[in-house]
């Protein structure tokens, strides 16, 4: 309960006018589901066709033109997330994402091969910023499903893949933060002028001053970024791939649903695949992506399909309705014919935006809403 308090105590420094911001538009959500109102899409079908979180918008046209050009789909699903890993400023996967409790970025990733019935995946894997491609050559050169840790990093430097420091400055600053939200030895002490201004301390820049917001923000609301990235070919054939550096402070070792074969990424290459991001733990507890295939195969739409897992994510909390705002979840299914669809728990990111997905159909990449079980704002954890 101290600890609590203390932590509250400096987030209401550290984090005020993002606090009350949030708190203001979350006084606005609605406990009342908007499924039985909202009719559930599923797009029509085109191929080639690429369906990804929102966070692969704006690279869904590499992976388009590796299909365009007769590549395979799986090539194409790692020409979209490769290029989010290696990004230092999406914090949520690769190079850049946010780091353990420990100050580590721990990555995880899995791949689904439709055409060859195969998979490959790494779980919190340090050093190597591109942790799909990894999991990808799990899947070719090894008769294994999934390596872990000092395995998977040492399997991936074995295989060519170079270590770097995967911590940038903007997370590392995020991470101090973190840990100055947590405890007292993290902060200056009482004797200082500087006492409860840590964050202005690792600030000490103008480039650094303009991370204040998104750094409370990411203290305050601990995230689960990932992408996940489904493609079809012109002939039918389907793989996905889903990458992340999981829940940001997470203990050392915790492994979210991106490698889990079945939950955060499920591809059956004669019906199509299924993916998830947001909470992990919610999507291992329901075998998402696995549900949804399923639903798939007996006739359902990828709309349809990824509701019916939602269902069974929000059915977990019947004793705690009012818990489900706390966390975040969406599905993305495609089939073979190409139709398509994008389901969330909640209608909109505590920040107040949309949530979203994005498609390219073959001629432009397009952000899409998502179908959403709840109306309102969610993960105010
Ligand atoms: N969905 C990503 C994670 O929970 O790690």
């Amino acid at each position: 309960m101290e600890k609590w308090t203390r932590r509250k105590f400096f987030l209401s420094t550290l984090a005020g006018s993002v606090v009350a911001s949030s708190r203001g538009l979350f006084a606005g959500t609605s406990k009342a589901g908007s499924t039985e109102a909202a009719a559930i899409q599923t797009k029509s079908g085109a191929r080639p066709l690429i369906i990804s979180s929102a966070n692969g918008y704006a690279h869904l046209d590499d992976g388009m033109n590796v299909l365009k050009n007769g590549g395979d789909t799986l090539d194409a699903a790692l020409a979209v997330v490769t290029k989010v890993e290696d990004d230092p400023n999406d914090d949520s996967v690769g190079y850049g994402g946010l780091p353990n409790e420990d100050g580590v970025v721990e990555l995880d990733a899995s791949v689904m091969h439709g055409p060859s019935r195969r998979c490959g995946a790494v779980a919190s894997i340090t050093k190597i910023k591109n942790p799909s491609l990894v999991a990808k050559a799990v899947m070719e050169k090894t008769n294994h499903v999934m390596i872990v840790g000092e395995g998977a990093r040492k399997f991936a430097e074995d295989e060519g893949f170079t270590p770097m420091n995967l911590l940038t400055e903007r997370s590392r600053i995020a991470w101090l933060a973190w840990k100055a939200s947590t405890s007292p030895n993290w902060r200056p002490g009482i004797d200082s002028p500087e006492w409860k201004e840590k964050l202005a301390m690792l600030l000490d820049t103008p480039e650094k001053q303009a991370w204040r917001e998104h750094i409370e923000q990411v203290v305050k609301y601990p995230i689960t970024g990932t992408i996940n990235c489904l493609a079809v070919s012109a002939n039918g054939d389907v793989s996905g791939t889903t990458t992340t550096s999981g829940l940001s402070w997470k203990i050392a070792g915790r492994v979210g649903d991106s490698p889990i074969i079945g939950a955060g990424l499920c591809v059956d290459g004669e019906i199509g695949g299924a993916g998830s991001t947001g909470r992990g733990e919610e999507n291992i507890k329901i075998s998402g992506g696995h549900t949804i295939v399923e639903a798939m195969r007996r006739g359902a739409s990828p709309s349809d399909a990824c509701m019916e897992a939602m269902k069974r994510v929000a059915r977990n909390y019947k004793a705690f309705p009012d818990r489900l705002k706390l966390f975040h979840i969406q599905f993305y299914a495609v089939n073979r014919n190409g139709e398509y669809g994008g389901v969330s728990l909640w209608e909109k990111h505590i920040d107040g935006r949309p949530v979203q997905y994005a498609v390219h159909d073959g001629t432009q990449a397009r952000l899409l809403p998502t179908t959403y079980l709840n109306a309102g704002i969610g993960g105010d954890y």
